[in-house]
């Protein structure tokens, strides 16, 4: 493997950063056994749409598909939800510029290009072509809505796009710790905001902190609606290690919601940097919100189970429980039962080796405008690893 010297930006989308080298290392795994002829069906990863059969079939509440046609309509092309209330959404998201002299493990693949229809992408391209389709979903979807980029100050973002704001905020943006400085972005965020409202309070802005890897389908306004009373939003899936994932972090935007909501924040960030340090790469974020939210002895870990929405009252914090099987859909990994995706699903998150499959969706969503057709195009592919 080629060590980069020269001195190079990347810029690296959030979730992508972990992935790459280990895509890179395991790309120059696969030609070896290609070479050899060795049979690994496993370690596959395609560089074009590949539909299976749509899991779910037959399941009552489940989408059902014939090929890329969806039999039920169930996303109709949005009447916005916030037009008729005060309310505004901000999604607000962390992504930063890599210095990528400043790290010798750094593979150099700069002439690596990958075609997306009738684009080109090198790697730095890749990740700015998601953060495109991360806003684009949510203009479709919530066109009242702007996007929010917090960002290494000393990056330069190529993005002018209308109802996006990009945020510089101080920090410690290494590789290691940037799991851990995402955190310490929301909370200067919120501290911004705080500082604003007490200026004077005028509509409600309220503020969802995701990963940029994520299509946003629906109105996520009716979360704040229907349930007018918790500080902060989260995913929970059933799993034990990892019942939480925090690539989806809602925020109620009054002066009570944003006080509640950093102080638990807070006590994860001291959680994660007492306890997960080691873990910071990758998964410490989730560990330690896991942590706090189970080390209140009156929290019951077996609502988790179950994938039904529920509020919670955790130190202080309301918390409402959202779950990923609607908020934060993706295929389960490995050997996870696959029942297929709940008609109602709100966001889709491309996790892992499902770059792609982001973008592809996107194309096709432009050609055929169509949600539920482009749903069905994500539940025939979304076990496919492809190559970014
Ligand atoms: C979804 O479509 C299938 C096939 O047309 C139909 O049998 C089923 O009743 C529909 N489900 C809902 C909830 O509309
Ligand atoms: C990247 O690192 C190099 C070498 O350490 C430094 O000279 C350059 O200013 C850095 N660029 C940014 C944007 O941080
Ligand atoms: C658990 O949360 C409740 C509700 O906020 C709080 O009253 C209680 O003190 C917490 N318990 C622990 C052990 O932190």
């Amino acid at each position: 493997m080629r060590i980069c010297s020269e001195r190079r930006r990347f810029l690296f989308l959030l979730p992508l950063l972990f992935f790459i080298p280990h895509l890179l290392s395991f790309l120059e795994l696969h030609r070896d056994l290609t070479l050899q002829d060795h049979p690994n069906k496993r370690s596959k990863k395609f560089d074009h749409l590949v539909l299976g059969p749509a899991a779910g079939q037959g399941h009552p509440d489940r989408l059902q598909c014939s090929g890329t046609k969806a039999l039920n309509s169930t996303h109709f092309p949005t009447i916005p939800h916030s037009a008729n209330t005060e309310d505004n959404i901000h999604f607000v998201t962390v992504f930063t510029v890599y210095n990528a002299s400043q790290d010798s493990k750094v593979i150099s693949r700069s002439t690596d290009v990958v075609k997306v229809g009738d684009a080109s992408y090198n790697k730095v391209e890749r990740s700015m072509a998601v953060l495109n389709v991360f806003i684009d979903f949510i203009q479709v979807s919530m066109p009242q809505s702007n996007v929010i980029i917090l960002t290494n100050p000393a990056s330069d973002l190529p993005i002018r796009r209308d109802g996006v704001a990009v945020y510089p905020i101080q920090g410690e943006y290494s590789r290691d710790t940037l799991m851990l400085q995402r955190i310490r972005s929301y909370l200067s965020f919120l501290d911004a905001r705080l500082a604003e409202q007490r200026r004077g309070p005028k509509n409600t802005d309220h503020y969802i902190f995701t990963d940029s890897d994520m299509a946003v389908v629906s109105d996520l306004g009716e979360i704040f609606q229907k349930h007018p009373n918790f500080h902060l939003a989260l995913t929970f899936r059933n799993n034990k290690a990892q019942p939480l994932n925090s690539g989806f972090i809602a925020v109620r935007g009054t002066e009570d919601g944003i006080l509640r909501a950093k102080a638990f924040l807070q006590e994860v960030l001291k959680i994660y940097s007492s306890k997960f340090m080691k873990a910071s790469r990758m998964l410490g974020d989730q560990l330690a919100l896991a942590w706090v939210v189970r080390s209140n002895r009156s929290f019951d870990a077996r609502k988790f189970s179950k994938p039904e929405t529920f509020i919670e009252e955790i130190n202080g914090v309301s918390v409402l429980f959202l779950p990923c099987a609607l908020y934060n859909w993706t295929p389960p990994e490995g050997a996870g039962q696959f029942h297929g995706m709940p008609m109602n699903v709100k966001v889709v998150h491309f996790k892992g080796s499902r770059k792609r499959l982001m973008l592809e969706s996107w194309n096709f969503y432009r050609s055929s405008s169509s949600i539920s057709d482009m749903l069905c195009l994500i539940l025939s592919s979304g076990r496919t690893k492809y190559d970014f």
